[in-house]
């Protein structure tokens, strides 16, 4: 029997680090090669091992201390007296980051290359997840990086409960997430039972590693009232939520000259004063952009797992802006309708929205939106896609720019377009093109019916 100093061995170029978790406690018999603290720095977590078998006898390190090379981890004690005058602290032996075997050729720290944001607190466990407490470990460890450890323990996961699939049977990130999910789902038992790499589409529930929402008590700073989001607002938050998270979107802008428009939309409304319906510039828009998914299919189109979905119709949803929030009401068939039509249905369904009487099939079935933000002001945005749809179209307010015409600046009515697409399905090129035969086709009318 000996008693031995444990001590932090080369970790590179690490000078001082902090002891985020430890993993053993004194009593604990230990491995050669176990883990017994981990250590992050601002780029990397890193395990910290054994280099004997042995019983820990007392503990000389405490979650958050600074440690560097040569710090002394741990006071252990070895059967084996040989081993006493080993007892140096090994060289650091850098592995990858991918699985690892469960026992490393020698005893190492384990810098394990993930990007570690901040040394920030430990996210608060969510209240679904069963309670895990840092730096208690009871029975044996179960195989993982530091990485996965860490995101196990800011989502507050019992990493003895999850099945690991790697390398024998290494806890993975899908795992980690597998779980998750499935405690999400209500099913804390089948989860640890079954944990399974979630598919592509399913991953967004867990997010490991972001940090908790901040807490502000704000009434400490002055008065305050609190009042309940509207059913409208809870609905089209989760939405709009899932599509900014699920959805790779990118924006495109452009501008499309819409000073004949204008003109020739003025004229109508002199025209049809008496006949009560007011030509709207979202109408040509909604029929522009019709004409124009006619000519890009991909962009009326909607993902279904491995396939695209072709739709042969085109119902053209309008964000409408109401007392409650936001609600899309759909044209259908919109391109077999003309401006007059498309004006008094917009104008009729916006009412519609403002008074809060829109059915569920007014607002079913579209393909594509536009949200026009032209009315108010502004002059680009990135409108966040209406899933399963794969792009919407941003539109803001016009304004009279000098234009160079080959010989002279003149002014011409420039109107903002900004066209968020889903990059799954579409790419770079073909939204350029895209906003750039919609706006052709808004700075001469005629070519709708080419
Ligand atoms: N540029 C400059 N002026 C514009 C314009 C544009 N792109 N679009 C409309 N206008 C002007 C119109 O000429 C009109 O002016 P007027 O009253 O002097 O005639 C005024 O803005 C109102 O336009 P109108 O055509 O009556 O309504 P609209 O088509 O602009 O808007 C809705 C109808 C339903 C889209 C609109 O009420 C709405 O709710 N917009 C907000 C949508 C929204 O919130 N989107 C954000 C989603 S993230």
């Amino acid at each position: 029997m000996a008693l031995i100093e444990v001590k932090v061995p080369d970790i590179g170029d690490f000078k001082e680090v902090s002891v985020i978790e430890v993993l053993v406690k004194p009593g604990d018999t230990v491995k050669a090669e176990q883990s017994l603290i981990t250590v992050e720095s601002d780029k990397a977590s890193m395990e910290i091992p054994c280099s004997h078998a042995g019983v820990v006898k007392e503990l000389k390190v405490a979650l958050g201390d600074k440690v560097a090379e040569g710090s002394l981890v741990l006071m252990l004690e070895t059967a084996d007296a040989a081993g006493v005058a080993q007892a140096a602290p090994a060289a650091a032996e850098p592995v990858a980051s991918v699985p690892a075997p469960a026992a490393a050729p020698a005893p190492a720290a384990t810098p394990v290359a993930v990007s570690v944001a901040s040394s920030a607190p430990a996210v608060a466990a969510p209240a679904a997840l069963p309670a895990h407490q840092p730096g208690t470990p009871s029975g044996s460890l179960p195989h993982a990086s530091p990485s996965i450890r860490k995101a196990a323990r800011e989502l507050g996961v019992p990493l003895a409960e999850v099945k690991g699939s790697g390398f024998k049977g290494r806890i993975t990130l899908d795992d980690l997430q597998g779980f998750v999910q499935q405690v999400m789902a209500g099913d804390a038992q089948t989860a640890a039972q079954k944990a399974k790499a979630p598919t592509a589409a399913s991953v967004g529930g867990g997010l490991p590693g972001l940090l908790p929402w901040p807490q502000v008590d704000f009434a400490k700073y002055g008065p305050i009232e609190r009042k309940d989001l509207s059913r409208i607002k809870k609905i089209s938050g989760a939405n709009l939520h899932r599509n900014w998270v699920m959805i790779p979107h990118v924006t495109n802008h452009d501008d499309a000259d819409i000073t004949e428009l204008e003109a020739f939309r003025l004229q109508l409304n002199k025209e049809n004063e008496k006949a009560g319906v007011k030509v709207t510039m979202l109408a040509f828009l909604i029929k522009a952009a019709a004409v124009t998914l006619k000519k890009f299919p991909e962009f009326n189109a909607s993902l279904d797992g491995d396939q695209l979905v072709y739709k042969e119709y085109f119902h053209i949803g309008f964000a409408a802006d109401t007392p409650n929030g936001l609600v899309v009401p759909v044209i259908k068939d919109a391109d077999k309708k003309g401006i007059l039509q498309i004006s008094q249905e917009t104008a009729e369904l916006a009412k519609k929205a403002r008074e809060g009487k829109m059915s569920p099939a007014d607002m079913q079935g579209g393909c594509f939106s536009i949200s026009s933000l032209g009315g108010i002001g502004g002059k680009y945005f990135t409108p966040i896609i209406n899933a399963p749809e794969v792009a919407i179209l941003g539109v803001c307010k016009s304004s009279l720019e000098p234009k160079w015409n080959g010989q002279a600046f003149e002014p011409r009515l420039m109107l903002p377009l900004s066209l968020s697409y889903d990059h799954r399905v579409i790419d770079g090129a073909a939204a350029a093109r895209f906003n750039v035969y919609f706006a052709s086709l808004l700075a001469d009318f005629r070519r709708i019916v080419l």
